[in-house]
């Protein structure tokens, strides 16, 4: 049998750019595992408890986390929650958001991010995403406020920043409050600020696929006190706690448990101590295999913001099929059969979930939508964010790249992959 020709695509029976198998990204380490045999062996494994006290708060390693990522940071308080969706609906809690109030957010994200606007009963508006940093454009969000609008909920998506300056400023204009799910971007900087730290809340993911993680989890920001004991008191058990804390407002106290252990806690400890470094490093990964995409036709690589830094959870290409001559989905199934791993072509569409397209959430009968605390009917059809479908349907191809350990030799072979797929375009067309 003829061996397989290395310049004839993998799709058309050449051999593959990419053989390896890529190591899983794995940021847990000796350190990770001794702080966490610690806490095993002091048998706190946690230490809260659901009333007012001392022990609302946490137990050691909650209290030194929390202490931690507010110096990290740079914020008044942190909060310490089970997971980044745990967060969000704490979040929209806290600011007071109404059942049928309206709340714009991305359709270009996790759905987490939707739900927890639905889980008050509010209603998600999606706005769509700007072409080039792929999150939630500042002209769509001015285009869906109605009087209903309460708040807006921003996606650094990927690794950047949304333009808060601009969403910021629409806030003021209309009497909003900002949510900022930096769930995908820790780390990651804007204007000399942490991302996630402009917003009214913030915070960021700590589950397994994150750049640092306690395998589940995740980090409420804020300046505001107020709002930083409201989401406390939503963690914890708030309707058992409020009579002896002498809390008035009773807006949303509705309590959960979405306390993060102390192992867990005493993992994140570790973790942050190598979250600069971390990101550093998928920076210059990124930057080496945008050098290695360079001059492809049709090809635009991740562009970062003057004054912004990317964190690089995600790497967004997007492919402009009028000059490659050939569909996204052609090139991406020839990049698959090179063996580059990590890649996807359908990233989120929040709007066109079933339950967004059949308006059925709590119940059967399409409570929120159906009920008369809704104040308008809102469209989820599709052609409402045209960016994010586009993107979807025709343009966007991501790779994962906190999935994989990388190195210049693995993402060389990348970079080779992608040029051998450029360079047989026309045996694709
Ligand atoms: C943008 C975004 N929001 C919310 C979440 C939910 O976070 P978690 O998995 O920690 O609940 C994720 C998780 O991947 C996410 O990427």
């Amino acid at each position: 049998m003829s061996k397989p020709k290395k310049d004839t695509l993998a799709l058309h029976g050449g051999s593959k750019s990419i053989e390896l198998p890529f190591e899983a990204y794995n940021p847990i380490g000796a350190a990770e595992v001794a702080a966490a045999a610690a806490v095993v062996e002091s048998g706190v494994l946690s230490k809260y408890v659901g009333r007012w006290g001392e022990d609302f708060f946490g137990g050691p390693k909650v209290l030194e986390f929390e202490r931690a990522c507010e110096k990290y940071f740079g914020v008044n308080h942190a909060i310490t929650v089970n997971s980044w969706t745990s967060g969000l609906v704490a979040a929209v809690g806290a600011i007071g958001i109404e059942p049928g109030d309206e709340v714009i957010v991305s359709p270009w994200t996790m759905c987490a991010s939707a739900t927890a606007i639905l889980h008050w009963n509010a209603i998600p508006v999606f706005a769509d995403i700007d072409p080039i940093s792929f999150c939630i454009s500042p002209d769509a969000i001015e285009e869906n406020i109605t009087p209903y609008t309460k708040a807006i909920m921003s996606i650094d998506i990927g690794g950047h920043s949304a333009d808060m300056d601009a969403i910021n400023a629409i806030a003021q204009k209309y009497g909003l409050k900002v949510i900022s799910d930096t769930a995908q971007s820790p780390g990651a900087v804007y204007k000399g600020k942490m991302a996630g730290t402009l917003a009214d809340v913030g915070g960021y993911s700590l589950n397994y696929h994150k750049h640092i993680h306690t395998g589940e989890g995740g980090i409420l920001v804020t300046n505001d006190a107020k709002l930083a004991e409201r989401m406390r008191l939503i963690r914890n058990h708030a309707e058992a706690v409020v009579g002896d804390m002498g809390v008035t407002n009773l807006a949303n106290m509705v309590g959960h448990n979405f306390r993060l252990g102390e192992i867990e806690c005493a993992i994140g400890i570790e973790q942050l101590k190598k979250l600069p470094d971390l990101v550093a490093s998928r920076q210059k990964i990124a930057n080496r295999l945008t050098h290695g995409l360079a001059g492809l036709r049709g090809l635009r690589t991740p562009v970062v913001t003057p004054d912004c830094t990317h964190s690089y959870y995600m790497y967004f290409l997007v492919i402009d099929d009028d000059v490659t001559g050939v569909g996204r989905d052609k090139i991406y199934e020839a990049l698959l059969a090179e063996g580059v791993p990590g890649l996807s072509k359908n990233f989120a569409n929040i709007h066109l979930l079933p339950m967004y397209q059949r308006k059925i959430a709590y119940g059967s009968k399409g409570f929120p939508w159906t009920s008369d605390i809704c104040h308008r009917q809102v469209s989820y059809d599709k052609g409402i964010c045209p960016v994010a479908e586009w993107m979807n349907d025709r343009a966007y191809i991501g790779f994962h790249m906190c999935a994989f350990e990388l190195d210049n030799d693995k993402v060389d072979l990348i970079a080779d992959a992608f040029r051998k797929v450029w360079s047989n375009l026309e045996t694709l067309k």
